[in-house]
């Protein structure tokens, strides 16, 4: 394919509903960048457009939690993850979010324009309704038990258990998270994107890169895992997909009759990377269309492997119905991180935020970003543990790279004063050095092309190692005295492998690049330079010698690990069951520390729904909403005591950290405090007035 005029680039837009942790970063913002760092350096012309992902389910739920506005929620992370990336080097051209005025008419239009081609179809549907809330229910809006695992809390969409894609319908007892009561089925008018009169197209362009004469790409290029993923789905055949959504948050559809209706979050989502570029367009007085429409423009989708059908299905399919844009070149999709031994959890706090690392390791985002670009998951899962982020710093780091760099400059120090030697004449093993280290450039450029960025920073540390083997091998320190014109030529070419190294780490390390160039006393480098070997020219004044990284010890890697476990939430546990009390129950109990009191999370819940449990005469289920998005279900020994119809809406203290357990099938997540008298019975311990659901008792 001939060389692309400009690159347009993307970064998945992140849900404004939470900080960024590592997993967000190595998964697609730092190969992102790695690659527009490198296009950049190589002098192509390059856009790099990213911007919160405001609307949807994920905010509102996220609000509803929080007890607080959707809009108070994305103004707050929005201005948190973008502090993140800027933090992190991370530098799109434009931060952009969704829910701005530009955004919202540029998904409205791209609504319409697909609308007057016939795009959708209009379909009035059965869809769930919560009566005392008042609203139909999104997907993520619904819980019930999953038809195919029993997991009695699967969302709408999707059963976290098992993972099955599910509609809300497909779940068994549905029950709204709004206000814990079962929703009924009401009508509903939606607008179907047709995706099954695209499916031939799509398969072909998915397989051979073929769309039309204009447009095609290399399938090679992409990743197995990206076609096969998108395989899977048109093995299945595409349906069409509804496009819109009864919500009071997103964009409003833009049609009569259509009044509490909005775009369905991935229909506007990818249209932000469009409306991101027209704001960066406008600020910048520049025209937008070249950077989506020129065939000459090569577009790159960064995602994680969970948005791959969205960016290599669907917004295909949007752009192509439209017209006049151009489809994705490649969508470099990565898998997931892990994080000592588990899967990242946000809700676990089972994660390193980006915000937090950088205060507790101020100034260290190069440390950070090194080891996370040497674990990128780009073609499995992969681990990142403190252990690994300590043994590359050391030996790698500080062994490699910062020793190299200290060692240079501490002999131009002692023998030239400070200023940079001139080399003499070239022996083998000068040539050698060379080699090596321009056969590593060639290999970083090829790599990162090929989006393989693990080993092309691999190919950026061979220059140091070429470095360091190259100065123990001809130890300069020795030579001084007797050679001290071969030792000159030694350090010339020394220090300027550490100019090339500088430009060699810029993608990935560019604080750490940033400042070795300075101390080199150099401006601004460009690729264009990278095979010169006389970059710092003789007498040049070098800054004095540092050391670019410093050692971690074991101390700070423990308190780390530590902290992880300790900021765990305590687990949740086993729930009342109404077994006969022990013998000794009368007996008063030891007395217990303070400490030990407060490991107990209690707290007021309400209870939103009651039944019985199937042959068991003892027990009920309780829906208990505890302040939390979803409310929990707990298993209970009142069924003597309590018709299930007495106690939808009773206020009880609620243990909200013992261990989870099933019980006849069902798991509880918790206990219910409950008082007996001598006789045995049970009443429920309450809050003598109403109290926020949640509320901590104490
Ligand atoms: O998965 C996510 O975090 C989505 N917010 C990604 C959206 S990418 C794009 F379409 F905007
Ligand atoms: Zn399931």
């Amino acid at each position: 394919m001939k060389e692309p005029a400009r690159h347009t680039v993307t970064a998945a837009l992140p849900y404004a509903n939470g900080p960024l942790h590592i997993g967000h970063i190595a998964g697609a913002y730092l190969p992102a960048d790695i690659y527009v760092r490198s296009l950049r350096q190589r002098g192509k012309e390059v856009l790099f457009v990213c911007g919160s992902d405001e609307h949807g389910a994920a905010i509102t739920i996220r609000a509803m939690k929080e007890g607080t506005s959707p809009r108070a929620i994305v103004d707050k992370y929005h201005a948190l993850m973008g502090k993140a990336f800027t933090d992190f080097g991370i530098h799109f051209d434009i931060y952009h979010r969704t829910s701005s005025e530009l955004h919202r008419e540029t998904s409205q239009q791209f609504f319409l324009k697909l609308y007057d081609n016939g795009a959708f179809s209009e379909q009035e549907e059965q869809q769930y309704y919560d009566e005392e809330a008042k609203q139909f229910l999104a997907d993520r809006y619904i819980t019930g038990t999953c038809p195919k695992c029993g997991n009695t809390d699967a969302y709408g969409d999707q059963c976290e258990k098992c993972g099955s894609a599910l509609s809300p319908k497909d779940l068994i007892d549905p029950r709204s998270t709004l206000s814990g009561s079962k929703p009924v089925l009401k009508g509903t008018k939606h607008w179907y994107l047709k995706m099954d009169e695209a499916q031939q197209w799509v398969e072909q362009w998915i397989n051979t890169g073929v769309l039309d004469d204009k447009q095609h790409h290399d399938p090679k290029e992409w990743k197995a895992s990206v076609i096969g993923q998108c395989n899977s789905w048109l093995k299945d055949g595409l349906r069409p997909r509804a496009m819109t959504r009864d919500l009071d948050w997103g964009v409003p559809v833009p049609l009569p009759g259509a009044e509490g209706k909005v775009l369905y979050v991935w229909l506007d989502a990818p249209i932000g990377y469009i409306s991101a570029t027209k704001q960066w367009a406008q600020d910048k007085g520049v025209a937008w269309e070249k950077w989506w429409k020129g065939d000459d423009s090569r577009l790159v989708h960064f995602i994680g492997k969970d948005n791959i059908v969205f960016h290599a299905i669907i917004f295909p399919i949007l752009l192509k119905l439209h017209g006049g844009y151009v489809l994705p070149q490649n969508v470099p999709a990565n898998e997931f991180l892990n994080l000592e031994g588990r899967k990242i959890s946000t809700s676990r706090n089972w994660a390193v935020w980006l915000h937090e690392y950088l205060e507790r390791w101020p100034n260290r985002q190069d440390e950070l970003r090194y080891c996370l670009a040497t674990i990128i998951p780009e073609q499995k899962d992969s681990e990142f543990t403190w252990k690994d982020f300590q043994d590359k710093n050391n030996n790698e780091l500080v062994a490699i790279i910062g020793n190299f760099v200290q060692r240079v400059f501490v002999l131009c120090h002692k023998y030239y004063a400070g200023k940079a030697p001139e080399a003499g004449e070239a022996t083998v093993d000068d040539l050698a050095l060379w080699s090596t280290v321009h056969a590593s450039i060639e290999d970083i450029a090829r790599d990162v092309d090929q989006f393989r960025f693990r080993e092309a920073l691999q190919a950026a540390m061979n220059v140091a190692r070429a470095g360091n083997k190259y100065l123990s091998d001809n130890e300069p320190w020795k030579l001084e005295k007797t050679d001290p014109e071969r030792t000159r030529t030694i350090l010339a070419n020394s220090l300027n492998v550490t100019a090339v190294l500088a430009l060699a780490l810029e993608p990935f390390l560019p604080f750490t690049a940033d400042r070795l160039r300075k101390m080199l006393g150099l401006s601004e480098l460009g690729w264009s330079e990278v095979f010169r070997k006389d970059l710092v020219g003789a007498g040049q004044i070098l800054s004095p010698a540092e050391h670019l990284f410093k050692p971690i010890d074991d101390a700070a890697i423990a308190a780390e690990v530590d902290r992880l476990h300790a900021m765990e939430p305590a687990q949740p546990a086993p729930p009342f069951t109404g077994q006969p009390k022990p013998e000794n129950a009368t007996t008063p109990k030891a007395n217990i520390a303070f400490d030990d009191f407060v490991k107990l999370d209690l707290r007021v819940g309400t209870i939103t729904a009651a039944e019985r449990v199937p042959k068991a005469d003892k027990l009920l289920k309780l829906t208990i909403e505890v302040g939390e998005a979803i409310p929990r279900t707990v298993v209970s020994g009142i069924a003597e005591y309590y018709a299930p119809e007495q106690l939808t809406g009773q206020q009880v203290v609620v243990v909200a950290n013992l261990e989870p357990r099933k019980m006849r099938g069902v798991e509880s997540q918790g206990m219910v405090l409950m008082a007996e008298d001598a006789s045995g019975k049970l009443v429920f311990v309450q809050p003598k007035d109403v109290i926020a659901p949640g509320s901590e008792v104490r």
